[in-house]
């Protein structure tokens, strides 16, 4: 009996000294506030969802976190949790707030991770993060912000990551990242930010990585990111207006990562990019560019990856990637590419992925080293389909067995058609055309060369048009020689040679020179006498149809006059005179631009 009071005192003993422990190690300070959920062993209190309209009084003294998320709060008063100040985590994400007084946050000497994203800030006054000295993760985006005032992230010198997107940013004072001196990384929202803010910028002497989002610019200028010297990467997304990169926009950053993408780039820039030798990853994706050309990438030296999906890329030009030796992906999916050879590759044995679905292929030998790659070669589970060939229409071509594509995937040499000799015999002055059209598969192209053996462009007196005829206006004795047009495909070549003989004037030939299809001048023509004795210079007269017949004429004209009466009255004559113009085009775009060059030219005069 005895023992078994004993016993019975021994167990409330035990249970006494049970709960006075547990009593003792949670204390009087882990009282959960009604509204929270507490976990004591791990030291957090989860207050979400709950309605609050405020943040609740008594919060425990010991928590490291503390979520207030997915609340009604709307207002943060001065030291509002000044009594938790071993909290190292607090979530104020998803509630009502707009207004954050001054020194809210007074007191939080350990906290390391805030968040305000998803509430109704308008602004942040100067201050309000006074007393985080420690604090490294800020998230303040999804909010209504207009302005970053100065001085506003000063109080934030441990600071290494500040996320600030999704808000109506249109104004980043100068000094409004003064004293984030460890900032890493920032995601910024332009909103409708007209201007990259470079100076606010500078202060970030340790960044490494910057995102920055919807700006509103045309083209970005000249030393944007100058000061940031240890920025790795740089993106620059949904910038519906950025058509242009400034020459120098990059200038002063050593890139590794950069992505420019969601804008309205017609070309890759391959000029602000040049000094970024470093650079290993580079995506222009959804931007309007059509060609990349072949060599300008080269100074790139460390290029491993290029993205540009859903782009209007109708062309990779052969030596797009020359001399990018480490080059092994490639994303192009979704443009408008009819083929992709191998030569665009400094070598294809380095290729490891290749993007190439969603674009038009023509299904010919120039796909061959894909078939001879294809082990080795990662398509991202969607492998390119013909688009052209009516054989392959659709299928994926790869799934062909090597013989097979051999013979499906053919080219046809060019051939020039109706090759005939052409020998042309012409007085100076007449306009020639020669023709030379090919066929082949693909499509050749055609192009001349002059009796130099130099390429003909498509302008100029003597020009090579898209069609595949040569045009010799107002041919020249110096003109004559044998042309040669070329029609190259994959497959090889044709050539064809035609020969030119420009017969100049002598004195006995000599006939008035006439421009046929010319507009008769309304005004007085040059003296009709010195006219018949002595024609123009047909290359005066052409550098007359390139400035504007009627300016140069009326100018002529007057100088004629005018040195008519002069010889007369002098009784001597002039044989030169200096005439100065100022080329019409630059007038008519004078307004915006100030390149009015007066160009001068001597002529001769009888
Ligand atoms: C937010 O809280 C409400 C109740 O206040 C709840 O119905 C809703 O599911 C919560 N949302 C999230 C994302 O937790
Ligand atoms: C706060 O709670 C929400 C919902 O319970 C959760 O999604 C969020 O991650 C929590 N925040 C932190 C910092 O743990
Ligand atoms: C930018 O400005 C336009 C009109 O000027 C407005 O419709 C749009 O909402 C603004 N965007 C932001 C993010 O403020
Ligand atoms: C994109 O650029 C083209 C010209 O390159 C221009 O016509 C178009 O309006 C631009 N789009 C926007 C949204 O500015
Ligand atoms: C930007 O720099 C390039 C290269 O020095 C220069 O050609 C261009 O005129 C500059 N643009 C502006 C707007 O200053
Ligand atoms: C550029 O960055 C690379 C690595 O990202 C580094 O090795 C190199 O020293 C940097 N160059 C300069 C001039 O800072
Ligand atoms: C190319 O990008 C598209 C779209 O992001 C992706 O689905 C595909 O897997 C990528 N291809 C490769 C080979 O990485
Ligand atoms: C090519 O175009 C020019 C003018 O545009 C024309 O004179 C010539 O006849 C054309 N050539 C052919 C082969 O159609
Ligand atoms: C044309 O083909 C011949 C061989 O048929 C080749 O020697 C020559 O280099 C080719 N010319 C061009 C411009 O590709």
């Amino acid at each position: 009996f005895e023992r078994s009071v004993v016993h019975q005192r021994l167990c409330w003993g035990a249970l006494y000294l049970l709960a006075a422990g547990v009593a003792l190690t949670s204390e009087s300070r882990w009282l959960c506030p009604p509204s929270c959920r507490c976990n004591a062993a791990l030291l957090e209190a989860s207050c979400s969802s709950g309605q609050l309209p405020s943040v609740p009084d008594d919060l425990p003294q010991e928590a490291k976190l503390l979520n207030l998320t997915n609340n009604t709060i709307k207002t943060l008063e001065r030291r509002q949790f000044h009594t938790s100040t071993q909290l190292l985590d607090l979530d104020l994400s998803d509630n009502l707030l707009a207004i954050l007084e001054a020194e809210a946050f007074l007191g939080l000497q350990s906290l390391l991770r805030l968040r305000l994203n998803h509430n109704r800030l308008k602004i942040i006054p100067v201050g309000a993060f006074a007393g985080l000295a420690n604090l490294q993760l800020l998230d303040i985006s999804s909010n209504q912000i207009l302005v970053f005032l100065d001085f506003t992230f000063s109080d934030l010198a441990s600071l290494q990551f500040l996320k600030a997107t999704e808000n109506d940013l249109v104004f980043i004072s100068r000094q409004a990242f003064t004293g984030l001196g460890s900032l890493q990384e920032l995601y910024l929202d332009g909103g409708n930010l007209t201007a990259v803010p470079t100076e606010a910028l500078a202060q970030l002497r340790v960044l490494r990585r910057l995102h920055c989002y919807r700006l509103g610019l045309n083209t970005l200028p000249n030393y944007s990111y100058r000061p940031l010297v240890h920025l790795k990467e740089l993106v620059i997304s949904h910038c519906l207006w950025l058509e242009a990169l400034s020459g120098n926009s990059l200038f002063g950053l050593n890139l590794t990562s950069l992505s420019i993408t969601h804008c309205n780039l017609s070309a890759v820039p391959y000029i602000p990019l040049h000094h970024l030798v470093y650079l290993v990853y580079l995506d222009l994706s959804f931007n309007p560019i059509t060609y990349i050309h072949g060599n300008l990438l080269g100074d790139l030296l460390r290029l491993q990856e290029l993205h540009l999906i859903g782009g209007s890329l109708l062309r990779i030009e052969l030596g797009a990637f020359g001399g990018l030796v480490h080059f092994r992906s490639l994303n192009v999916s979704g443009n408008l590419l009819t083929t992709l050879e191998g030569g665009a590759f400094h070598s294809v044995d380095a290729l490891k992925t290749l993007g190439l679905d969603n674009n038009p292929l023509a299904c010919d030998c120039r796909l061959l080293w894909m078939v001879r790659r294809q082990p080795y070669v990662d398509f991202g589970g969607r492998r390119p389909t013909c688009a052209t060939s009516v054989q392959l229409q659709s299928w994926d071509f790869l799934e062909f067995s090597r013989d097979e594509l051999q013979t499906l995937l053919t080219c046809r040499q060019p051939r020039i058609l109706n090759r005939k000799p052409q020998e042309v015999r012409v007085d100076q002055g007449h306009t020639v055309e020669f023709h030379c059209s090919a066929d082949g598969d693909p499509v050749p192209s055609v192009s001349w060369l002059n009796p130099q053996l130099r390429l003909l462009s498509p302008d100029g007196r003597i020009r090579a048009l898209s069609n595949g005829t040569l045009e010799v206006r107002y041919a020249q004795p110096q003109d004559s020689g044998t042309y040669l047009c070329v029609a190259l495909n994959a497959a090889g070549n044709d050539s064809l040679t035609v020969s030119l003989l420009v017969r100049a004037f002598t004195s006995t030939s000599r006939t008035p020179f006439r421009l046929k299809g010319w507009p008769v001048l309304p005004s007085s023509p040059p003296d009709r006498a010195a006219n018949e004795k002595l024609p123009f210079d047909v290359k005066t007269l052409l550098i007359a149809a390139t400035i504007g017949f009627f300016s140069f004429f009326s100018s002529v004209s007057l100088c004629f006059v005018f040195m008519l009466f002069w010889s007369k009255s002098k009784g001597q004559i002039k044989h030169t005179a200096t005439i100065a113009y100022v080329p019409r085009s630059a007038v008519s775009n004078g307004g915006t631009s100030n390149r009015q060059e007066t160009s001068r030219f001597t002529m001769k005069l009888i």
